[in-house]
């Protein structure tokens, strides 16, 4: 046997209230119409005040441990861009949580990829024997940072969390990682960034300019990265498996915006049912954009046991992953 890490729990948790797009043209010049051709998004949810990522990440990872039938696990990891506090870390809060004091607790910060690279991590960290168990999370609260008069992204971003268990097991049972393409381009920093508030800024002595404290996106620039890195990175993760992508069951991408994943299955050549989306009911969600779609395919009965999947992110960094599983047996999702 060949020591693997094995998705064995999948939780997420949306909060409640929910933001349509009418909703957003009654305060924003855009419409209905607009958002739904250009991004495919619906409505998206919201958290109210008073409840940070740390909080929708705690309540993900409940559902998580229980849809793995455990309550303790030996690290926990928060992938997130909007932390509780720049400092410290989100990860240490969400494991008391949960019970889990004294357990091994940090976030990985790679924006929408962020998630990828967590549960790059978390496997690393068990098949390294580091950890006989996982809970990676991927949790964002966007709308905390958003420009509120900036209609181009206010549109686009969701808040939310998901997040899966992993346990020790063999690589070649059902739902084990098979293998992960991490990438990056920080030549790429101004495309997606929160220019102000870092030290950067502070240490320039200067006042952050109006507005950096907020998201910043160039759309277009960052619409064609997202579609030549995610599909390199998925041919990357398959030829390494000496897969090609008309073996993928399904793709589990990140979901910027389905223009972005309808371009991205038409150069793999993958038929638009093998590609999971969900953005028109949950928006761009960051790090907890992939666990979220990943339930979606599992409670649509789309995702079944053995196929192969693969998972694929782009963002902020620039940074971009893909990782290979074979999708597990007997996995029961539990949604919030
Ligand atoms: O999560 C990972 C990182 N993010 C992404 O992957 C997002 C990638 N980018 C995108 O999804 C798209 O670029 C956007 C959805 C952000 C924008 O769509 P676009 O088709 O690239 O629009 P654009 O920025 O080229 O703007 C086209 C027009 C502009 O008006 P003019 O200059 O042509 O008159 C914008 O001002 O659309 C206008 N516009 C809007 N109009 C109505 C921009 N946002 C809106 C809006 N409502 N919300």
């Amino acid at each position: 046997m060949t020591r693997g890490a094995i998705l064995s729990g999948l939780g997420t948790w949306l909060p409640p209230q929910v933001v349509t797009n009418d909703m957003l043209s009654s305060e924003l010049d855009t419409s209905d119409e607009w958002i739904r051709t250009r991004t495919g998004i619906g409505r998206r949810h919201i958290a109210s005040p008073g409840m940070s990522t740390g909080h929708l990440a705690t309540e993900a990872a409940r559902r998580a441990l229980k849809s793995a039938g455990t309550d303790r696990v030996d690290v926990v990891i928060v992938a997130t861009s909007t932390p509780d506090r720049p400092c410290p870390a989100t990860a240490p809060v969400v494991a008391s949580a949960l019970g889990l004091t004294g357990t091994g607790a940090f976030d990985v910060a790679a924006v929408c990829t962020g998630f990828v690279y967590a549960l790059a991590t978390a496997a690393g960290l068990i098949t390294g024997q580091v950890a006989d168990s996982a809970l990676v999370i991927g949790a964002d609260t966007f709308s905390t940072i958003l420009d509120p008069r900036d209609r181009t992204t206010r549109v686009i971003f969701g808040d939310g969390a998901g997040a899966v268990v992993l346990r020790a097991g063999d690589r070649a049972e059902e739902g084990a990682l098979r293998g992960f393409d991490l990438g990056s381009d920080g030549t790429g920093v101004d495309l997606i960034t929160v220019p102000g508030g870092g030290s950067e800024q502070r240490l320039s002595g200067t006042e952050a300019a109006p507005g950096d404290q907020y998201f910043h996106m160039d759309g277009p620039q960052v619409f064609t990265r997202a579609v030549r890195y995610m599909t390199g990175s998925v041919r990357k993760v398959l030829d390494a498996a000496a897969l090609a992508p008309e073996d993928l069951a399904h793709l589990v991408p990140h979901q910027a915006n389905v223009r972005i994943l309808d371009t991205c299955a038409r150069e793999l050549g993958l038929p638009a049912e093998r590609v999971v989306k969900n953005i028109d009911r949950v928006g761009n969600t960051v790090a907890a954009s992939i666990p979220l779609a990943l339930a979606a395919g599992a409670a649509d009965g789309r995702l079944r046991a053995g196929d192969p999947v693969v998972l694929t992110g782009f963002g902020g960094g620039l940074t971009w992953g893909s990782a290979l599983l074979t999708w597990p047996g007997g996995l029961t999702v539990i949604d919030g």
